[in-house]
Protein backbone atom coordinates (compact mmCIF):
# COMPACT_ATOMS: atom_id res chain seq x y z
CA UNK A 1 0.00 0.00 0.00
CA UNK A 2 1.50 3.30 -0.98
CA UNK A 3 2.26 5.97 1.73
CA UNK A 4 -0.12 8.22 0.37
CA UNK A 5 -3.96 8.53 -0.39
CA UNK A 6 -4.95 9.86 -3.65
CA UNK A 7 -7.51 12.79 -3.07
CA UNK A 8 -9.55 15.13 -4.89
CA UNK A 9 -9.07 18.88 -4.53
CA UNK A 10 -13.00 20.20 -4.07
CA UNK A 11 -12.25 24.23 -4.24
CA UNK A 12 -9.56 26.32 -4.44
CA UNK A 13 -9.43 30.13 -2.98
CA UNK A 14 -6.95 32.03 -3.46
CA UNK A 15 -6.12 35.19 -0.78
CA UNK A 16 -3.26 37.15 -1.61
CA UNK A 17 -0.41 36.54 -4.50
CA UNK A 18 1.14 34.36 -1.91
CA UNK A 19 -1.48 32.73 -0.07
CA UNK A 20 -3.79 30.33 -0.84
CA UNK A 21 -5.79 28.19 0.71
CA UNK A 22 -7.59 24.63 -0.61
CA UNK A 23 -10.00 21.63 0.29
CA UNK A 24 -10.02 18.05 -1.01
CA UNK A 25 -11.73 14.72 -0.70
CA UNK A 26 -10.92 13.30 2.81
CA UNK A 27 -10.87 8.92 3.06
CA UNK A 28 -12.85 7.87 6.03
CA UNK A 29 -9.52 6.05 7.09
CA UNK A 30 -7.64 9.07 7.57
CA UNK A 31 -7.70 9.60 11.30
CA UNK A 32 -5.96 12.93 12.73
CA UNK A 33 -5.68 14.83 16.34
CA UNK A 34 -6.77 19.01 15.92
CA UNK A 35 -3.32 20.78 15.52
CA UNK A 36 -1.52 18.03 13.69
CA UNK A 37 -0.14 17.55 9.97
CA UNK A 38 0.52 14.95 7.27
CA UNK A 39 2.49 15.10 4.54
CA UNK A 40 0.74 16.35 1.19
CA UNK A 41 1.76 17.56 -2.39
CA UNK A 42 1.35 16.26 -5.73
CA UNK A 43 2.36 13.35 -7.95
CA UNK A 44 5.43 14.41 -10.60
CA UNK A 45 6.69 12.53 -13.09
CA UNK A 46 5.45 9.44 -11.33
CA UNK A 47 7.26 10.25 -7.90
CA UNK A 48 5.46 12.03 -4.87
CA UNK A 49 6.54 15.68 -4.12
CA UNK A 50 5.08 16.41 -0.74
CA UNK A 51 5.86 18.77 2.00
CA UNK A 52 4.56 18.97 5.53
CA UNK A 53 1.51 20.63 5.85
CA UNK A 54 -0.89 21.23 8.85
CA UNK A 55 -4.67 20.47 8.61
CA UNK A 56 -6.33 23.71 8.86
CA UNK A 57 -9.57 21.86 8.83
CA UNK A 58 -10.60 20.05 12.05
CA UNK A 59 -10.93 16.22 12.68
CA UNK A 60 -14.95 16.21 12.58
CA UNK A 61 -15.43 17.76 8.87
CA UNK A 62 -15.95 15.36 6.02
CA UNK A 63 -12.98 17.44 3.57
CA UNK A 64 -9.49 18.46 4.18
CA UNK A 65 -8.73 21.78 4.34
CA UNK A 66 -4.94 23.43 3.96
CA UNK A 67 -3.73 26.97 4.05
CA UNK A 68 -0.42 27.35 1.84
CA UNK A 69 2.12 29.95 0.83
CA UNK A 70 2.92 30.03 -2.68
CA UNK A 71 6.83 30.36 -3.38
CA UNK A 72 7.47 31.20 -7.11
CA UNK A 73 10.33 28.74 -7.78
CA UNK A 74 9.08 26.11 -4.58
CA UNK A 75 9.39 22.84 -6.04
CA UNK A 76 6.05 21.77 -4.65
CA UNK A 77 4.55 25.29 -4.27
CA UNK A 78 4.72 26.62 -7.93
CA UNK A 79 2.74 23.95 -8.86
CA UNK A 80 0.75 23.43 -6.26
CA UNK A 81 -0.83 26.98 -6.25
CA UNK A 82 -2.41 26.18 -9.58
CA UNK A 83 -4.38 23.07 -8.79
CA UNK A 84 -7.85 23.45 -9.35
CA UNK A 85 -11.05 21.73 -8.83
CA UNK A 86 -11.19 17.86 -9.34
CA UNK A 87 -7.33 17.73 -9.86
CA UNK A 88 -5.70 15.24 -7.94
CA UNK A 89 -3.40 15.62 -4.86
CA UNK A 90 -1.52 13.09 -2.51
CA UNK A 91 -2.10 12.70 1.43
CA UNK A 92 -0.20 10.76 4.16
CA UNK A 93 -2.10 8.30 5.46
CA UNK A 94 0.18 9.07 8.94
CA UNK A 95 -0.49 12.39 10.70
CA UNK A 96 1.64 13.80 13.29
CA UNK A 97 2.96 16.88 15.22
CA UNK A 98 3.17 17.99 19.11
CA UNK A 99 0.37 20.90 18.78
CA UNK A 100 -2.32 19.48 20.71
CA UNK A 101 -3.76 19.76 23.28
CA UNK A 102 -2.68 16.52 24.99
CA UNK A 103 0.40 17.85 24.81
CA UNK A 104 -0.26 20.77 27.83
CA UNK A 105 -0.69 20.51 31.28
CA UNK A 106 -4.72 21.18 31.61
CA UNK A 107 -4.95 25.09 32.30
CA UNK A 108 -7.14 28.04 32.11
CA UNK A 109 -6.64 29.85 28.89
CA UNK A 110 -4.83 29.30 25.92
CA UNK A 111 -2.95 31.17 23.48
CA UNK A 112 -2.67 30.05 19.80
CA UNK A 113 0.61 31.94 18.43
CA UNK A 114 0.97 32.55 14.65
CA UNK A 115 2.81 33.91 12.23
CA UNK A 116 1.55 33.20 8.53
CA UNK A 117 0.70 30.16 7.37
CA UNK A 118 1.48 29.24 10.95
CA UNK A 119 -2.28 29.44 11.47
CA UNK A 120 -3.05 26.56 9.65
CA UNK A 121 -2.84 24.47 12.89
CA UNK A 122 -4.67 26.54 14.72
CA UNK A 123 -7.82 27.09 12.10
CA UNK A 124 -8.17 23.44 13.50
CA UNK A 125 -7.66 23.61 16.99
CA UNK A 126 -10.54 26.52 17.15
CA UNK A 127 -13.17 24.58 15.31
CA UNK A 128 -12.31 21.55 18.20
CA UNK A 129 -15.93 21.80 20.71
CA UNK A 130 -13.61 19.96 23.09
CA UNK A 131 -10.81 23.36 23.34
CA UNK A 132 -14.08 25.26 24.25
CA UNK A 133 -14.87 22.64 27.25
CA UNK A 134 -11.02 22.45 28.28
CA UNK A 135 -10.00 26.58 28.29
CA UNK A 136 -12.31 29.02 30.20
CA UNK A 137 -10.29 31.51 27.10
CA UNK A 138 -8.57 31.02 23.82
CA UNK A 139 -6.74 33.45 22.06
CA UNK A 140 -5.91 33.25 18.72
CA UNK A 141 -2.57 35.29 18.04
CA UNK A 142 -1.80 36.04 14.04
CA UNK A 143 1.07 38.50 12.56
CA UNK A 144 1.52 39.20 9.30
CA UNK A 145 3.80 41.73 7.57
CA UNK A 146 0.44 43.05 5.37
CA UNK A 147 -3.38 43.78 6.63
CA UNK A 148 -4.18 41.32 3.11
CA UNK A 149 -2.26 38.12 4.38
CA UNK A 150 -4.61 38.57 7.71
CA UNK A 151 -8.35 37.93 5.50
CA UNK A 152 -8.14 33.78 5.76
CA UNK A 153 -7.99 34.05 9.30
CA UNK A 154 -10.08 37.12 9.43
CA UNK A 155 -12.65 35.13 7.26
CA UNK A 156 -12.38 31.42 9.15
CA UNK A 157 -13.09 33.77 12.81
CA UNK A 158 -15.92 35.45 11.17
CA UNK A 159 -17.23 32.22 9.89
CA UNK A 160 -17.17 30.59 13.31
CA UNK A 161 -18.73 33.31 14.91
CA UNK A 162 -21.52 33.43 12.44
CA UNK A 163 -21.96 29.55 12.71
CA UNK A 164 -24.88 28.17 14.50
CA UNK A 165 -23.12 25.92 16.60
CA UNK A 166 -19.82 27.66 16.69
CA UNK A 167 -21.45 30.83 17.03
CA UNK A 168 -23.18 30.81 20.94
CA UNK A 169 -19.74 28.65 21.90
CA UNK A 170 -16.92 30.90 21.18
CA UNK A 171 -18.72 34.26 21.96
CA UNK A 172 -17.21 34.92 25.28
CA UNK A 173 -14.35 32.13 24.49
CA UNK A 174 -12.59 33.08 21.25
CA UNK A 175 -10.82 36.14 21.27
CA UNK A 176 -8.63 36.97 17.99
CA UNK A 177 -6.17 39.22 18.04
CA UNK A 178 -4.28 39.94 14.36
CA UNK A 179 -1.38 42.12 13.97
CA UNK A 180 0.62 43.77 10.94
CA UNK A 181 4.06 44.18 11.38
CA UNK A 182 4.51 46.40 7.76
CA UNK A 183 1.23 49.40 7.43
CA UNK A 184 -0.79 50.53 9.51
CA UNK A 185 -3.65 48.23 11.33
CA UNK A 186 -5.62 48.65 14.39
CA UNK A 187 -3.61 46.12 16.18
CA UNK A 188 0.32 46.77 14.66
CA UNK A 189 3.72 44.93 15.88
CA UNK A 190 5.30 41.09 15.88
CA UNK A 191 4.24 39.40 18.37
CA UNK A 192 7.37 38.36 20.53
CA UNK A 193 7.15 42.35 21.16
CA UNK A 194 3.73 42.44 22.19
CA UNK A 195 3.82 39.57 24.35
CA UNK A 196 7.03 40.86 26.18
CA UNK A 197 5.78 44.45 26.59
CA UNK A 198 2.34 42.81 27.17
CA UNK A 199 0.54 44.87 24.65
CA UNK A 200 -1.36 42.50 23.46
CA UNK A 201 -3.42 42.09 27.34
CA UNK A 202 -3.53 45.33 27.81
CA UNK A 203 -5.28 45.90 24.29
CA UNK A 204 -7.80 43.12 25.12
CA UNK A 205 -8.24 43.94 28.49
CA UNK A 206 -7.00 40.66 29.71
CA UNK A 207 -4.41 39.61 32.49
CA UNK A 208 -0.70 39.54 31.84
CA UNK A 209 1.05 35.77 30.86
CA UNK A 210 0.58 33.77 33.65
CA UNK A 211 2.22 30.04 34.17
CA UNK A 212 -0.32 28.95 36.28
CA UNK A 213 -3.29 29.47 33.89
CA UNK A 214 -1.73 30.13 30.84
CA UNK A 215 -0.92 27.31 28.06
CA UNK A 216 0.75 28.48 24.83
CA UNK A 217 1.10 26.60 21.29
CA UNK A 218 3.09 28.61 19.16
CA UNK A 219 3.44 27.82 15.08
CA UNK A 220 5.27 30.38 12.64
CA UNK A 221 8.45 31.22 11.23
CA UNK A 222 12.07 29.40 12.91
CA UNK A 223 12.74 32.78 14.36
CA UNK A 224 9.68 33.94 16.03
CA UNK A 225 9.95 30.36 17.85
CA UNK A 226 13.47 30.72 19.23
CA UNK A 227 12.04 34.17 20.43
CA UNK A 228 9.03 32.75 21.85
CA UNK A 229 10.46 29.40 23.69
CA UNK A 230 12.77 31.65 25.25
CA UNK A 231 10.73 34.15 26.56
CA UNK A 232 8.20 31.59 27.97
CA UNK A 233 11.47 29.83 29.31
CA UNK A 234 12.49 32.49 31.35
CA UNK A 235 9.33 32.47 32.67
CA UNK A 236 9.17 29.12 34.14
CA UNK A 237 7.06 27.97 31.51
CA UNK A 238 8.43 24.06 30.12
CA UNK A 239 8.32 22.61 26.69
CA UNK A 240 5.97 19.42 26.26
CA UNK A 241 6.16 16.98 24.29
CA UNK A 242 4.31 13.16 23.55
CA UNK A 243 5.69 11.79 26.59
CA UNK A 244 5.68 14.69 29.01
CA UNK A 245 2.78 17.26 28.91
CA UNK A 246 3.82 20.69 29.45
CA UNK A 247 3.10 24.25 29.61
CA UNK A 248 3.49 25.44 25.79
CA UNK A 249 4.15 23.25 22.62
CA UNK A 250 5.85 24.17 19.63
CA UNK A 251 5.50 23.51 15.85
CA UNK A 252 7.66 24.96 12.49
CA UNK A 253 5.63 26.66 10.20
CA UNK A 254 5.78 25.15 6.48
CA UNK A 255 8.32 26.81 4.60
CA UNK A 256 9.16 26.25 1.47
CA UNK A 257 12.88 27.15 0.47
P1 LIG B 1 8.38 41.64 10.27
O1 LIG B 1 7.58 42.31 9.21
O2 LIG B 1 8.80 42.59 11.35
O3 LIG B 1 9.52 40.82 9.74
P2 LIG B 1 7.10 36.34 7.19
O4 LIG B 1 6.15 36.81 6.12
O5 LIG B 1 8.51 36.77 7.00
O6 LIG B 1 6.95 34.89 7.52
O7 LIG B 1 6.62 37.12 8.50
C1 LIG B 1 5.34 36.97 9.02
C2 LIG B 1 5.23 37.86 10.24
O8 LIG B 1 6.12 37.36 11.25
C3 LIG B 1 5.65 39.29 9.95
O9 LIG B 1 4.74 40.15 10.59
C4 LIG B 1 7.03 39.37 10.56
O10 LIG B 1 7.36 40.65 11.05
C5 LIG B 1 6.89 38.45 11.74
N1 LIG B 1 8.15 37.99 12.27
C6 LIG B 1 9.31 37.75 11.60
N2 LIG B 1 10.28 37.37 12.45
C7 LIG B 1 9.73 37.37 13.68
C8 LIG B 1 10.23 37.08 14.97
N3 LIG B 1 11.47 36.71 15.18
N4 LIG B 1 9.36 37.20 15.99
C9 LIG B 1 8.09 37.58 15.80
N5 LIG B 1 7.55 37.87 14.61
C10 LIG B 1 8.38 37.77 13.56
Amino acid sequence: MSAFQKETVLSVRHWTDSLFSFTATRDPGFRFQNGQFAMIGLEIDGRPLVRAYSMASANHEAALEFFSIKVPDGPLTSRLQKIREGDIILVGRKATGTLITGNLIPGKRLLLLSTGTGLAPFASLIKDPEVYESYETIVLAHGCRQVSELAYGEHLVEGLREHEFFGPLIRDKLIYYPTVTREPFRNRGRITDLIASGEIFSDLELPGLDRETDRVMLCGSPAMLEELHAMLTVRGFVEGNHSVPGHFVIEKAFVER
